[in-house]
């Protein structure tokens, strides 16, 4: 149904005449209804008809490129963006892509309304719920006819230009699953942290000593070369797996589990990472030296080697063996025992 064929009032089709670019529905209060400039010039919609294709069209363009750049840049190459700091270049280049790409199907969308569909005026007094039936196959028949007007059948350029952009859009969604390999290996088994590096606040970097450290208190830290690291290999990586956790409680609350050497007077140190699927952690209770992930709830006792006492975490946080050097600075005495973060693959 087009403005310039007929009106609808109180469910009664009613012809209007139009003579000109404006239509004025009969007892309408409403402004004249201007017609737009494709709905009078088969130019000008020939021309908004090429700009909506142009639009999904660079939108699967887009799409192909997400595909590349996901095989195309390594995941460990890093990049550094005004006013981001470092960033990993496959993700900024994927968000960037993807983001163009739904973009232009929106945008392609709108066009393709505001400009080529039927831009109609009705007026519909109310009735009860139920409509008749023959209200009902009016209805239907409108349906049928917007479907015919959207141009979706008779536009061939502009179906196929959206059918294209759609069907390549689940491309990324598949490639993206092969982010969940491979293996790491032995990549967290090995972090910065080695034997005598020194433990520095996080993020302020300010040495630690015992001295520091009143009974129940926890600072977040991490290895004193971690920033000179990350400076060089623009990689974000290793603050994830050498995040601690440093508490103190006295030695007689201490119940672990795994044998002498671990703690350092009472002071002892855990990755902040949660072993179920790797959340940071730093919900402390000093009293029960539980410690909560606020993911999924897993709790860990600070006090008995960091065992899971609640929760689905299924294996203990791992725990960074600590000592003092020679200046009487806190420091690492070895790397972590057993890997860092998640241990979905293991199980
Ligand atoms: S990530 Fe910590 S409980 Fe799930």
């Amino acid at each position: 149904m087009s403005s310039n064929e007929h009106n609808e009032t109180d469910n009664q089709v009613v012809p209007v005449t139009q003579t000109s670019s404006e239509v004025r529905l009969p007892n309408s209060q409403l402004p004249l209804h201007v017609l737009r400039r494709a709905d009078v010039d088969p130019i000008a919609a020939g021309r908004a008809e090429r700009q909506v294709s142009i639009m999904f069209l660079l939108s699967a363009v887009f799409t192909v490129l997400a595909t590349i750049t996901f095989f195309a840049i390594p995941v460990d190459k890093f990049i550094r963006v005004p006013g981001a700091g470092v960033t990993q270049a496959s993700n900024l280049a994927l968000g960037v892509t993807l983001g163009l790409a739904i973009f232009l199907i929106g945008t392609g969308a709108i066009h393709w309304a505001r400009k080529l569909m039927p831009d109609d005026e009705v007026i519909q007094s109310r009735h009860s719920y139920a409509s008749s039936n023959q209200i009902r196959e009016s209805v239907m028949q409108e349906i049928r006819e917007g479907g015919i007007e959207s141009g979706f059948a008779t536009r061939k350029i502009v179906r196929r230009s959206l059918l294209t952009a759609l069907a390549v859009l689940p491309l990324p969604a598949v490639i993206l699953a092969l982010d969940f390999g491979p293996m790491p290996k032995n990549e967290l088994r090995e972090t910065l942290w080695t034997k005598g590096m020194r433990l520095v606040t996080d993020p302020t970097g300010r040495y630690l000593r015992p001295e520091d450290f009143s009974v129940g208190s926890l600072v977040s830290a991490h290895p004193e070369n971690l920033h000179a690291w990350e400076e060089e290999n623009h990689n974000l990586n290793a603050r994830a797996k050498t995040s601690i956790l440093v508490v103190r409680m006295t030695p007689e609350q201490l119940r672990t589990s795994q044998g002498e050497g671990w703690d350092y007077q009472g002071i002892i140190a855990y990755s902040k990472i949660c072993t179920h699927v790797g959340c940071p952690i730093a919900l402390y209770e000093h009293r029960t030296h539980h410690l909560l992930c606020p993911c999924h709830q897993s709790t860990f006792d600070l006090a008995d080697s960091g065992n899971v006492v609640f929760g689905p975490a299924a294996r203990r946080l791992p725990q960074l063996p600590l000592g003092v050097d020679e200046e009487g600075y806190l420091v690492a005495l070895s790397d972590f025992q057993e890997p860092i973060g998640p241990s979905f693959w293991e199980r």
